[in-house]
């Protein structure tokens, strides 16, 4: 049965409708104080529940919700228990950059751990790398050729280039345009002078062509809008962004509109206005 967080209502519904099976929603109250009171209405006892809750923003309620319902689905006899966090949070503090900081991914992977998931699936998780700090089985789903897919068959695009907002996310882009049929880059800094950085595609030129920029994450837009500033500079035709996780803080979808992107696609890992792909397919052929 798919026990669907208040974090992810439609994506486990579809999940529920792809399986053909039972979704169950918990009853959530909250007591006076703010503490947050869950009950799972229904027989677990021997059942093999898939627990789904995205872990966007507000990301420290949402990751208690997850280990109330995961720690609970355990104690009430289920039989096996699959997390399924299609955004994980923290996922880009997963180092320390500077001495004394935390190392958040880590520490969030252990509270997970700590109440005893059988295994954990989630989607383009920010660095590959940082899954070595799981010890149960984990499965890194990717949602970009769903993108691809999408934003080939959907948009009218004329001599199409998908490009990666950093050396990261070429990989991502590259997956999205075996799907479109355009070629792939990503944008580097160069530094001209010592005090001048600019920043470009690594190979391409963009001029006269749409342009998909593609990230794992839009969450300020800093990131995206930059890229826009200098692909319309270039003479870019449409820009369009696509991401998997709409995180956009704020008025962020509104930033990237009038900066000039055209259009924003996004899949609900996040459940936002503009969560257009669903990943239910890609998770229910993961748990099948
Ligand atoms: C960073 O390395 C990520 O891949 C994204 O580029 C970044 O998190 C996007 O954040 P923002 O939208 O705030 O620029």
């Amino acid at each position: 049965m798919i026990l669907g967080g208040p974090a992810s209502p439609k994506l486990s519904k579809r999940l529920s409708l792809e399986l053909h099976t039972f979704l169950l929603t918990p009853e959530i109250k909250r007591f006076p104080d703010g503490e947050i009171y869950i009950r799972l209405p229904g027989e677990l006892k021997g059942k093999e529940v898939v627990v789904v809750q995205s872990l966007g923003p507000p990301q420290n309620e949402n990751l208690m919700v997850l280990l109330l319902m995961l720690d609970a689905a355990r104690d009430l006899g289920a039989k096996k228990v699959v997390c399924v966090t299609p955004y994980f949070c923290y996922a880009r503090q997963d180092k320390r950059f500077k001495p004394g900081e935390a190392i958040s991914m880590k520490t969030i992977v252990k509270l997970i751990e700590e109440v005893a998931p059988d295994e954990l699936i989630t989607i383009d998780i920010h660095e590959d790398s940082s899954l070595r700090y799981f010890s149960i089985p984990v499965k890194n789903l990717t949602a970009m050729p769903l993108l691809g897919k999408f934003i080939g068959s959907r948009l009218r695009l004329k001599n199409p280039v998908v490009i990666g907002g950093d050396q990261g996310s070429e990989e991502r882009a590259k997956k999205v345009a075996e799907e479109i049929g355009g070629g792939h880059d990503y944008l580097v800094k160069r530094r001209i002078t010592p005090t001048k950085v600019t920043v470009e595609p690594k190979k391409i030129d963009a001029k006269g062509r749409d342009v998909i920029i593609v990230d794992d994450i839009i969450s300020t837009g800093g990131t995206v809008i930059k890229a826009v500033k200098v692909l319309s500079r270039q003479g870019a035709r449409n820009i369009y962004a696509a991401c998997t996780h709409p995180v956009l803080v704020g008025k962020t979808l509104e930033k990237l509109r009038k900066a000039g992107t055209r259009k924003v696609i996004a899949t609900d890992t996040i459940e936002r206005e503009v969560s257009l792909v669903s990943v239910a397919p890609l998770i229910a052929q993961a748990l099948r």
